[in-house]
């Protein structure tokens, strides 16, 4: 198959703007040497979301859905000393992978890895009294959107940022008649972002190596 022409305008901008940097480069090679799928965050996109935990000055981040923990690491780099990241993950080897990144890449010590589903995770981290979080990162399964989505709510204070991946699924967000459980959380997820009163939201599509998609950015606010 031709590479597409953004595949080659996505090497560009990472050559251009991306470092290469030791242990990122090592959490993908890692990931990919245990069979991890390949469906982490691009290295423009890493650093995307690295610039806006810096821009919103996070200092706690909540991120659900770690894989080898790419994204993971890209988001601790943005933290100032003190600062956390709590990640939620439920395949164990997937777990596994990201624990020796982070060894690797020296950020043991500030990221907080915990193994379950996030419908199991997420309200744990409530009673235990973690949060609210500067910044969150939605990543996992997609049919789970909408209820990551409000048990991240519960997790926020006024300017919380959230952001969440692939939810434009090619495209066929605006299929009203998908069976698909992905596309279904997404429609749900914006019919809830539609009526939600305590954010102000957008979408943004998006081309790369990794296909066309897109993202939402929400900021939690009493004035959204
Ligand atoms: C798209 S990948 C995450 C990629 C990662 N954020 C990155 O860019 O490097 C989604 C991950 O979510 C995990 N996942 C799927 N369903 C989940 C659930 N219910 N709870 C927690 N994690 C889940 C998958 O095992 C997978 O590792």
């Amino acid at each position: 198959m031709p590479e597409t022409p953004w595949s080659e305008v996505d090497r560009y901008i990472i050559d251009n703007l991306v470092a290469h940097d030791p242990a990122l480069d090592a959490a993908l090679e890692a990931s990919d040497v245990a069979g991890l799928p390949a469906i982490n965050v691009t290295p423009n996109q890493g650093k995307f979301l690295h610039l806006l935990a810096r821009i919103r000055g996070a200092r706690s981040i909540l991120e659900i859905g770690t894989l080898g923990g790419y994204s993971t690491i890209w988001l601790a780099r943005a933290l100032p000393a003190g600062g956390r990241v709590v990640t939620l993950e439920s395949d164990p080897k997937h777990a596994d992978v990201a624990r020796a990144n982070f060894r690797n890449a020296g950020l043991s010590g500030i990221i907080d890895l915990r193994v379950g589903r996030a419908s199991d995770t997420l309200p744990r981290l409530s009673e235990e009294g973690l949060g609210p979080f500067d910044f969150i990162f939605i990543d996992a399964d997609k049919a789970g959107i909408p209820e990551y989505f409000m048990l991240s709510l519960g997790l926020s204070r006024p300017g919380t940022v959230i952001v969440v991946d692939n939810v434009v699924r090619k495209g066929a967000v605006v299929d009203a008649a998908s069976t698909d459980p992905s596309v279904l959380g997404v429609r749900r997820f914006n019919e809830m972002l539609a009526s939600e009163k305590r954010v102000s939201a957008t979408t943004i599509q998006t081309v790369g190596s990794k296909g066309y998609d897109g993202f939402t950015l929400a900021v939690v606010g009493a004035d959204a």
